[in-house]
Parts: C-alpha cells; sequence; structure tokens
C-alpha cells in the first residue's frame, strides 16, 4: 500500500528518496512521485508507471535537492492517475505526500472551496494539503500540528513547504512513519527498510505523534502536544535488500525459501515452554481459558488452521475471527481470553484496530505472532513471537503462512503443556516431527514439474473449485486464495461436505475440482466427497500422499506428497498448492509480484 519517504541532508537526497521508493515498491502501489526543495524552488514529478520510469525523468532533467519527499501511491480516492499521484501541491507552496483515508474530507473541502482554495485532484489528501496551506503564519509545524487536530481518519504525511527549506514535518495516527537519524541528515518512512543502507537507526513514532526533521536532528511533539523523545534504535535490515538470485519472481523464491524459513523460526527451540512466547513463567498463558484469533486474509486461514490444533491438543476453546468483522460486531468479551493476532507485515489497519477493540472491551491478555520485528502490532501486545520467514515482497503470501503455522502449532503444544495435556514422550515427538518439517518441505518443492503441467490446464480455466475436511479446509481456503489473487481466476473453496449443500451444482466437465486429501481420519469421508464430483463429469486434481489410496484414472489426477504428516500435514500440502498457483499465474501472464489492485501491506482499512 502507500509508501512515505522523506529526507533533510547536506548532499543530493534524490537517490535516497529513490531507492527508498524502490524499497517500497514491494507494498503495492499504482503512481509514484517525488517532491524536491532546493533553496525557495519546489519541483515535482510525478509518473503513473513505475519507480524506474521516475528515477529516469529524474535523471533526464538532472534533478538535485538537499530537502524532499517522495511517495508511492495505491489509489483509495481518485483514479491512479497523474494528476492524482502525490505530492499534493497547495498554491504551489505546500507539498504533501499522505498515506491513510481521511474520512471528513467532505466537510473540509467545503470549508476550504468557502475560504477560495481550489481543488485540482479527486484525492481526500488535497484537503490536508489546503488545511496546512491555510493554517501556515510562518511555521510550517504549527500549521501541521493545528492541521492534524481538523482530521479524522487514519494517515501519515509529510509535508514541505517552499518558505522553509531543509525542513520536513511528519505527522501519523494509524498508518506507520519512522524517523531515520543519520550524520548530519535526518529521514521519515513509512519503515525502517526504506531506509536501509542509509541508515539503521530508527525512532518509531507513536499515535499521533507530529515530527520536525532537519539536517540537525529531529523533534517530537505528541497527541497532547507536549514535546517528547521518542528512543532512537539500532534495528536488522538484512534481508532489505532482497534480490531475485536465479528466480523469476519474488513469490517463486518465496516458495523455495520454506524450509530455511521454518527452520530459522525453530532454531534455539529445545523445549516447548511459555517462554517461546516471552511469557517466561506462563503466568499469562497459564491463566487463560479460551483463545481469539484476529487476522485477514492468509494469515485467517493460518488461524483456522490454528483452531483445530489449539482444540484438539490443548481442548481450550478457540475462536477465529476476521479482524475487519470482529471489530465492527457486538461479541462478549471475557478478561481470561488470550487474544492472538497473525500477520505478516504487522502493520495491517483492520488486525491492529480488532487488537485495540479487544482490549478496549478488557481483554488485555494479547499475543502477537508477527514476521516483522519492530512492526505496531509486536510494540502493542504483551507477548510476542517472531517468526523468521525474512523480508516478504511478493504479495502473495507464502514462507509467511507456514512460519505462522509452525508458530500457532508451538502454541498449542504450549498452551497443552501448561495444561497438562501433553507428556514428555509425545512433546519430543512434536519436536523431532517440526525439526524434520525443512526435509519435508523439500520433498514437496521437488513436486514442481507435475505442477508445473498441472498449471498449464488450469491456466485455460476460468473457474476452479478447492475442497478439504477438517485439519485441511483452511488449506482449500488458501490454496483458492492463492490462486484468484495473482491469476485471476475464480477460485472458491468448500469443505467438502458442503459440496452437496449447494457448489456441486457448479460441477461440470469445465470445473477443475482441486482436493486436499491426505491420509487423515476424514479421508474416506472425503473419497465419498470425490465420487460426487466424478459422477457430474467434474475433472479432480486430488493432493495426496504417500499413504493416501486414491489412484490416479480418467479425470482423476493425482500428486502424492512423500509421506503422511499427521497434525503437520496443512504445512506440506499448501505447498503445492502456492506452486500451482505461481505457474498457473506466470502462464497467464499476470504480473505475479504486484497482481492487479492489492497492495503487500493493507494498512487502510
Ligand atoms: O500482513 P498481514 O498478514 O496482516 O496481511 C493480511 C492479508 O492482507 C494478507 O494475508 C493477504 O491476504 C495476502 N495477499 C494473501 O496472499
Amino acid at each position: 500500500m502507500c509508501g512515505i519517504v522523506g529526507a533533510a541532508a547536506k548532499r543530493n537526497i534524490v537517490p535516497i528518496l529513490l531507492e527508498g521508493l524502490q524499497r517500497l515498491e514491494y507494498r503495492g502501489y499504482d503512481s509514484c512521485g517525488v517532491g524536491l526543495l532546493t533553496g525557495d524552488r519546489l519541483q515535482r514529478l510525478r509518473s503513473v508507471a513505475r519507480v524506474a520510469d521516475l528515477a529516469s525523468q529524474i535523471e533526464k532533467k538532472q534533478l538535485v535537492a538537499d530537502t524532499g519527499i517522495a511517495h508511492t501511491r495505491w489509489a483509495t480516492h481518485g483514479a491512479p492517475v497523474t494528476h492524482n499521484a502525490h505530492p499534493i501541491f497547495s498554491r504551489a507552496e505546500i507539498a504533501l505526500v499522505h498515506n491513510g483515508i481521511i474520512e471528513n474530507h467532505d466537510e473540509l473541502r467545503v470549508e476550504l472551496r468557502a475560504q477560495g482554495y481550489v481543488f485540482d485532484t479527486q484525492t481526500d489528501t488535497e484537503v490536508i494539503a489546503h488545511l496546512v496551506h491555510s493554517l501556515y503564519q510562518g511555521s510550517l509545524l504549527e500549521a501541521v500540528r493545528r492541521a492534524v487536530k481538523r482530521l479524522t481518519g487514519a494517515y501519515a504525511i509529510a509535508v514541505v513547504a517552499k518558505r522553509e527549506p531543509q525542513r520536513v514535518i511528519g505527522a501519523r495516527v494509524g498508518s506507520p512513519l519512522v524517523v531515520g537519524v543519520g550524520e548530519g541528515e535526518h529521514f521519515l518512512a513509512s519503515d525502517a527498510l526504506a531506509l536501509a543502507g542509509t541508515t539503521d537507526r530508527i525512532a518509531y513514532l507513536e499515535e499521533g505523534d507530529v515530527a520536525e526533521i532537519s539536517r540537525v536532528g529531529f523533534r517530537v511533539f505528541d497527541a497532547g502536544g507536549r514535546e517528547v523523545w521518542r528512543p532512537v534504535k539500532t534495528v536488522q535490515t538484512s534481508g532489505a535488500t532482497a534480490e531475485l538470485g536465479p528466480y523469476r519472481h519474488f513469490m517463486q523464491k518465496e516458495i523455495f525459501e520454506q524450509p530455511r524459513a521454518v527452520a530459522d523460526t525453530l532454531t534455539g527451540i529445545e523445549e516447548i515452554s511459555p517462554a517461546l512466547f516471552q511469557d517466561p513463567k506462563g503466568k499469562l498463558l497459564g491463566a487463560i481459558d479460551s483463545v481469539l484469533i484476529l487476522a485477514c486474509g492468509t494469515s485467517y486461514y493460518a488461524g483456522l488452521t490454528a483452531k483445530h490444533w489449539i482444540e484438539s491438543l490443548a481442548q481450550l476453546p478457540t475462536q477465529v475471527e476476521i479482524a475487519s468483522e470482529y471489530r465492527y460486531r457486538d461479541s462478549v468479551p471475557n478478561p481470561r481470553t488470550l487474544v492472538v493476532v497473525v500477520s505478516q507485515s504487522g502493520e495491517t489497519a483492520d488486525t491492529l484496530a480488532a487488537l485495540k477493540h479487544a482490549r478496549s472491551l478488557g481483554q488485555k491478555k494479547t499475543l502477537a505472532i508477527c514476521n516483522v520485528a519492530s512492526s505496531a502490532m509486536m510494540r502493542a501486545t504483551r507477548l510476542k513471537f517472531l517468526t523468521h520467514a525474512g523480508v516478504e515482497i511478493g504479495v502473495a503470501s507464502t514462507k509467511a503462512f507456514t512460519t505462522q503455522l509452525v508458530a500457532l502449532f508451538l502454541l498449542a503444544l504450549t498452551l497443552a503443556k501448561l495444561a497438562r495435556k501433553l507428556s514428555r514422550k509425545e512433546e519430543r515427538k512434536h519436536l523431532r516431527s517440526l525439526r524434520h518439517l525443512p526435509k519435508a518441505l523439500a520433498a514437496a518443492l521437488a513436486l514442481e514439474p507435475q505442477l508445473i503441467s498441472w498449471a498449464g490446464r488450469f491456466a485455460k480455466k476460468e473457474h476452479a473449485l478447492f475442497l478439504g475436511r477438517g485439519l485441511h479446509y483452511p488449506i482449500a481456503l488458501e490454496g483458492a486464495l492463492k490462486l484468484k489473487e495473482i491469476s485471476y481466476i475464480h477460485a472458491e473453496a468448500y469443505a467438502a461436505g458442503e459440496l452437496k449443500h449447494g457448489p456441486l451444482a457448479l460441477v461440470t466437465a469445465a470445473m477443475p475440482v482441486v482436493t486436499v486429501a491426505p491420509n487423515d481420519a476424514l479421508i474416506e469421508k472425503l473419497k465419498s466427497n470425490m465420487q460426487e464430483v466424478r459422477a457430474r463429469g467434474g475433472e479432480l486434481y486430488v493432493l495426496a500422499d504417500a499413504d493416501t489410496r486414491i489412484a490416479a484414472s480418467a479425470g482423476v489426477n493425482v500428486l502424492r506428497l512423500p509421506e503422511h504428516y499427521g497434525l503437520l500435514s496443512p504445512i506440506l500440502h499448501v505447498v503445492p498448492l502456492q506452486l500451482l498457483a505461481y505457474h498457473t499465474a506466470l502462464a497467464r501472464g499476470s504480473d505475479v509480484d504486484k497482481p492487479r489492485n492489492l497492495a503487500k501491506s493493507v494498512t487502510v482499512e
């Protein structure tokens, strides 16, 4: 989703802004731009193409500057066209970039029009630019501090004024913004990764903060207007310079990184203990009577899988909710519930808001399972578990999902151990299976050639159905999500037992039906569901394992994972589904890493 970079330095900051935008590209965007201040000259360049195009425009014009702001835009209000791209100007004196949504933009627009402001864009951002301009009386910092008091919604902004060279003002509510500290130079950015290679010294702005950066330093004012100090931390940004290596796309690279990502997530884990979740004595995890998992998209499907594990191993009632639904519905709060937020980015606006809502209802026992150590979610919960997937660039989440599953399985084991429902012998057995996962994942990845051949057939279809049961129903949901988001094929997933209650009507010879069919307790039931499909002429694509007794025949294609992996089987069965989606998208020629309309980090509601 949108990304911000700002800089004030003694040197030319144009390459730093462009590199920052390139590092933010993975979040997804449809236009980009820079606003540059040299003395009192304010210039802007914008593009509806990629950042590389913007860079070549800048190179042609040989632009240099010591102060500036830059932006990648993911359109919310107003089409992705050049005149809506940021920076947005107010009377060519104020330039502003913005992430998020201003909810009271209509009301402010009416007010500003009455003051004579002319609106050139369809964006909600333009009201902030004019509002700052209308309040400007010689101090940009003061104008921004007054302006943000009038805004409702979630935002991060960076602003420069023609009359105040060498100064950038930032502010945030709901959307992330960090200050980067260098020698005689300071920066603003949506995340620390944007500044990797420039500085690793980062101060995280908090909700409601307004910050001023210049060459010599930075100042921060909190929501109450008091000047405050935000500590400067040295952060790990290695891996930020993600290279494709031998792969064609980041998604493909990330699928193949899963054995390493899972191994890294398990590194140093010798025994099951609440200390894994930063609760050394188990005081919090030992005092709960239920679990509530809040997440979106792929992370939500990880939560659905975990429900099976937690209820079966720890026998604790577990509820899994889509974060954007939970935050707006009346629920029955329970202070003894463990609230778990699951997120790759740790910045998903809906999940953050759901967490805030859960806490406002008195549910204070919170845990984040997240892939970004410095994210807002990791800073907001009492307990934390960092997955070590490494930076995930492809919009379609892959290695983040498998590492989330590992973390959630560890949570299920920990809760079972605290509830005295896990013997030492069982604990050792589960740990052995976890440690063997990287090898088993490598064997699943070796099935790629067969999936390439399936993908060739899927690429010609417009619809697909995914079926699973029990533990593997969430994996069917994840397989359908992967296929639709990158290949644009309409895909739906059903718990296979539901087939005859409606979706069977869709099954014809033109409908491929993917069935996740490991040799678990429900396999015989699933075989009956598969018969129902075959009887209607539907073609089956079956993900079995070595122990599943299903043979290939006319209309029944079987791919066999090497071994049945018991409770951890979902972690293996998702891999062929990721590869199927990837190769189908490739065959259809879609932009695999940056699918249309989607963003990596969904920081607006
Ligand atoms: O960063 P998060 O895990 O909180 O993101 C949640 C979803 O936006 C994300 O999983 C999304 O569904 C992916 N595009 C799925 O591949």
